[in-house]
């Protein structure tokens, strides 16, 4: 049918297109036109490519390209991955304003792509829900985690459960190291320490450990990277919709990774109603608001601060000397390092602070959205707009660091080097702030401290002659260093079992 006449010069359809087409456009520049209230301003940012946006400046190392870029633009900047505007956020009282005196228009998640597999789309940290449900999820979770790490434990004389489980774990690390060297003459550590995360994460959860050959946590544990690739902040298929349909290696890796890791905490779940169905507070645990957010993550995040540690470690030997000098002064070598040591070691935890800021390993939190329209420095944010708050620039802005890039645990000491500066150490940003914070920061500064003090007591650590380690973060959710295999350890006493 054509409407204007035989010789129409328009079909009906080809209106139709056309018109589809004119909506289209407007659509896109109404997109790229966002109403900005009157006396407002819209952020400053670098002008990007028609359709790409900014995508092609952040293909590696997206922390280090947006720290220079506020050096440009400040601490508020508005890039575009794809056609999406996203807010950066840089500088601490910029992120503290947003995140926590304007908390409540900072706390959403955006909805992407990748995040709907995410324990299918039902995680606490990555879904998009920020209302009712996911705080009542989340109380859930802090008090289910608060009561399985602080309750004293029942069997034994650690100070509380997580004291227990952790202390044991480091214990059967320590062996098991021994074991590898004595067998392997060098290993990579990295392997042993995930297991042993998961499992006093599991033991505090399910009530179960696993051995460190056992294939379905290896499976499972094994594959962060695959996690944290797609999960990072920028990856373009969150963005850029025609993308999620093109084929994708590590989408694919991603997904099956979620659907093995609910398949494995549904069989745990089952396993532990079957065999510890008489204790009522374990159900607390395995209802929704714990056994459905990202244990993963969890996992994946203590294991990297542990690895990035023992990285430094081997790296500064002296560093390592000073650390098992004060263990020796002050637990000796009698008992094992306790929760309660964690204000008499000062150097020890200097360094652990050290390692939080100088390997920012969480160089970005896990993505904000706003909730509601809002105004942050003078600069106009509307409804969703995807937040990226820039945890490493906090960590190593010379405004707040003398030689930022410089690795050096006595930037956390007073003079004596006697006492940790609480001050300085809260200025470093690895755990978020405000209504989305970590709820495990206690239990994660606790495990470290655990491990890395029973760990240094009883071993060295060092590297095979010649070999170097290679200390170049690798870019993903949580950043990795490379694997490194040449790890060698010499028992620093002769072990008995310690009290
Ligand atoms: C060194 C270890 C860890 C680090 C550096 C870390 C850091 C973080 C960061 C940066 C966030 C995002 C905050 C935000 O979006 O603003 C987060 C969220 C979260 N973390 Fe941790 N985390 C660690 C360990 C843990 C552990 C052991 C658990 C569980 C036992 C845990 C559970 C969570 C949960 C559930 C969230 C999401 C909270 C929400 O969205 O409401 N984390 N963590």
């Amino acid at each position: 049918m054509s409407l204007v006449g035989s010789q129409g010069i328009l079909s009906a359809t080809e209106i139709l297109i056309v018109a589809a087409v004119f909506c289209l456009v407007c659509l896109l520049i109404q997109s790229f036109r966002q109403h900005v209230p009157k006396g407002l301003k819209r952020p400053p940012g670098p002008r990007g490519y028609p359709i790409l946006g900014n995508v092609l400046e952040l293909r590696k190392d997206p922390h280090l390209v947006l720290t220079k870029l506020s050096q440009k633009y400040g601490d508020v900047m508005e890039i575009r991955i794809g056609t999406r505007p996203v807010l950066v956020l840089s500088g601490l009282d910029t992120i503290k304003q947003a995140l926590v005196k304007q908390g409540e228009d900072f706390m959403g998640r955006p909805d992407l792509h990748s995040f709907r597999h995410v324990t299918d789309g039902q995680s606490l940290a990555f879904s998009p829900d920020s209302g009712e449900v996911w705080k009542a999820r989340r109380k859930l979770a802090q008090n289910a985690l608060k009561t399985f790490s602080i309750v004293p434990s029942p069997t034994s004389s650690s100070t509380c459960l997580l004291e227990e489980h952790a202390s044991k774990e480091a214990d059967y690390l320590v062996t098991k190291f021994l074991q590898v060297m004595e067998e392997e003459k060098s290993f990579d550590p990295y392997r042993y320490l995930v297991v042993s995360v998961a499992n006093v994460i599991c033991a505090m959860c399910f009530g179960r450990r696993y051995d460190h050959n056992d294939q379905e946590l290896l499976s499972i544990v094994n594959v962060g990277e695959q996690f944290g690739d797609v999960a990072a902040n920028g990856n373009p298929a969150d963005f850029i919709p025609v993308l999620q349909y093109l084929p994708s290696r590590s989408m694919n890796l991603f997904k099956d990774f979620n659907k093995r890791f609910i398949r494995f905490q549904q069989n745990i779940v089952k396993e532990h109603y079957e065999t510890f169905d008489k204790v009522r507070a374990c159900k607390t645990l395995t209802a929704p608001g714990l056994s459905s957010h990202s244990l993963p993550f969890c996992f994946d995040t203590i294991t990297t601060a542990l690895s990035w540690s023992l990285m430094y470690l081997v790296t500064y030997p002296d560093i390592q000397k000073r650390i098992q000098e004060e263990l020796d002064q002050t637990i000796g070598r009698e008992r094992t390092p306790r929760l309660s040591d964690r204000g008499t070691l000062p150097y020890t935890e200097a360094f652990i602070l050290e390692v939080f800021r100088h390997s920012s390993f969480l160089p970005f939190t896990i993505p904000h959205s706003t909730t509601r329209d809002t105004v942050l420095n003078g600069y106009y944010v509307p409804k969703d707009r995807c937040v990226f708050i820039n945890q490493w620039q906090v960590n190593h802005d010379e405004k707040l660091w003398k030689d930022p890039l410089v690795f050096n645990p006595e930037r956390f000491l007073n003079a004596e080097g006697t006492e940790v500066n609480k001050v300085e150490g809260e200025k470093i940003l690895v755990f978020g702030l405000g209504k989305r914070r970590c709820i495990g920061e206690h239990i994660a500064r606790w495990q470290v401290f655990l491990f890395l003090s029973t760990l240094l007591q009883r071993l060295e650590f060092s590297v095979r002659g010649g070999k170097k380690v290679d200390m170049t973060p690798l870019y993903g959710l949580s950043m990795k260093h490379k694997r490194c295999e040449h790890f060698q350890i010499k028992l620093r006493f002769p072990m008995k079992s310690l009290k």
